[in-house]
């Protein structure tokens, strides 16, 4: 193959070192450039963007071929009028990022289980409290990627596992509803788990008017991103017993600002933006195989729907 691609990488916070490393020692890559540059931006045709998609970016590429998300989720890109309409959008599916979404879900849903807080206080109390635990039930919503690993993870560890998506799906030993059947899955679980995209359809799905529709004294975790979450009904919902708790990993600004009443609440437990973080020696396989596809006039492959908004 005589012909290689120019890159540019736009991290965000995220360190650009491994992406370079990596994308440099593929035969496929030309040069690699991070932004902001002062560097003749006119060859790239591939943008490798983490959050915010930088303002100006996209008009410093004359070239630009193809986009890619660094991470799962593209909400940082959707309705961007910067983006060309045909310019071909694609995301990250990868296993680390499924396997360290799993793994998050099941310290928080262990967390919730083995009652581990007041185990923890118990030891500093010298108390003998064998606490007993009961099987969970676990409602996903989003079927994805991510939320379709889950499923089977938790299926597997024993959870009884309810699901909910766009479209109908079939999971093994997982109870599914798709379309209009929201709250019918709602009812079911006692621990709801969020793993949709963010986009118009779904901001702000995660109000009062929904937490009603669940068991009351049932614990949310939100692991999607924080525009799903009404904040001020979680606090409602938390203070009237509606809900148990809560486990936060995203959130509507991130950094979560330092007096935010979140950080202070018992029932509710922060986490940083932690619970996935893209995996860039695993990631880079994936744009390389889009590269590749790209160079040889080959679909391009985990692209994403615009007009779908995920
Ligand atoms: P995905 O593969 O696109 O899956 C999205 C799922 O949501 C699909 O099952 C889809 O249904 C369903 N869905 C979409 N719109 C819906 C709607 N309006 N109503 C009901 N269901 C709907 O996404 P993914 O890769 O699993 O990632 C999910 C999200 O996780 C990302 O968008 C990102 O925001 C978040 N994330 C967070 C972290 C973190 O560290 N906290 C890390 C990675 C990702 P269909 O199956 O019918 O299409
Ligand atoms: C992380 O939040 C991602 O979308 O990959």
């Amino acid at each position: 193959m005589d012909k290689r691609l120019s890159v540019l990488i736009s991290p965000g916070n995220w360190d650009p070192k491994p992406w370079i490393i990596g994308l440099s020692a593929s035969e496929l890559i030309d040069e690699v450039h991070v932004w902001p540059t002062e560097a003749n931006l006119d060859r790239v045709e591939l943008l490798l963007v983490w959050q915010p998609l930088p303002e100006g970016v996209i008009s410093k590429l004359p070239n630009l071929k193809f986009l890619s998300s660094m991470g799962a989720g593209v909400d940082h890109l959707l309705g961007d009028s910067q983006i060309p309409r045909d310019l071909p959008v694609m995301r990250i599916v990868d296993k680390f990022l499924a396997i360290d979404m799993t793994n998050y879900v099941l310290m928080s849903l262990m967390i919730y289980q083995r009652n581990y807080h007041q185990l923890v206080y118990n030891q500093k109390i010298s108390n003998w409290d064998r606490i007993a635990y009961r099987k969970v039930k676990v409602g996903i919503l989003g079927l994805g990627a991510l939320g379709s690993h889950l499923a089977n993870q938790l299926v597997n560890s024993g959870f009884e596992v309810y699901g909910f998506s766009r479209n109908p799906k079939k999971i093994e030993g997982v109870k599914t509803w798709s379309g209009t059947d929201l709250d019918t899955f709602l009812a079911q679980p006692e621990v709801l788990v969020n793993l949709l995209p963010l986009n118009d359809h779904t901001r702000d799905v995660l109000n009062y008017e929904l937490f009603m529709k669940m068991q009351p004294g049932s614990y949310l975790i939100n692991v999607a991103r924080g525009g799903h979450l009404v904040e001020k009904d979680l606090i409602k919902a938390l203070d009237e017993g509606l809900l148990k708790g809560a486990t936060l990993d995203v959130f509507k600004q991130e950094p979560l600002p330092s007096d935010h009443p979140f950080w202070s609440r018992k029932d509710i437990i922060v986490t940083p933006h932690v619970a996935s973080v893209t995996t860039p020696g695993s990631a880079i396989n994936q744009v390389l195989e889009n590269c590749a596809n790209f160079l040889n006039n080959q679909p391009l492959a985990y692209l994403v729907d615009l007009e779908r908004q995920y």
